[in-house]
């Protein structure tokens, strides 16, 4: 496991979209834009599925991701290993959290599942001679 540091968290807040990647079992890329995430600890991030569609059968079938979050120039690239709950507390409060949203908004979503992704390596995207370099 791998924590993130105060800096990274305040990073993954404030930025209004993280870039999740999946691939197929065969190794075939998928990635999308996500806005609806949280953090639940240092080493643990919530994002929450309203229309995943090969993103979740990539997930499905094979739980390795990548969540690239930047501003500026600095950024960071968290790589782990997921599990989709769709059931319990942490989804029951997930599901509240996108109502509220979507009542704010006027946009209508739903979530259909909590992704919970246990954060195993974190690297650094700053261009320069560190770029890409693990941190944790
Ligand atoms: C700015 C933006 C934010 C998005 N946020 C979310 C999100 O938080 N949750 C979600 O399920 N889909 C979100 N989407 C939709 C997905 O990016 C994507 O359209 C959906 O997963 C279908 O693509 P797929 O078939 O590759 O999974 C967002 C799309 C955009 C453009």
């Amino acid at each position: 496991m791998a924590k993130m540091t105060e800096r990274m968290q305040e990073l993954f807040n404030n930025v209004p979209i993280v870039v999740l990647s999946t691939a197929t079992i065969d190794g075939i890329p998928n990635v999308v834009p996500v806005g609806a995430k949280k953090i639940i600890d240092n080493e643990t991030i919530l994002i929450s599925n309203q229309f995943f569609n090969k993103t979740l059968a990539n997930m499905q079938a094979n739980p390795h991701v990548a969540v690239t979050y930047w501003e500026g120039h600095e950024g960071y690239q968290l790589k782990g290993t997921v599990t989709i709950e769709t059931s319990g507390q942490r989804y029951e409060d997930t599901v509240k959290w996108i109502d509220e949203l979507s009542t704010k908004s006027g946009n209508p979503k739903k979530c259909k599942g909590a992704i919970i992704l246990q954060i195993q390596e974190i690297y650094g995207l700053a261009p320069g001679p560190g770029a890409g370099k693990q941190l944790l």
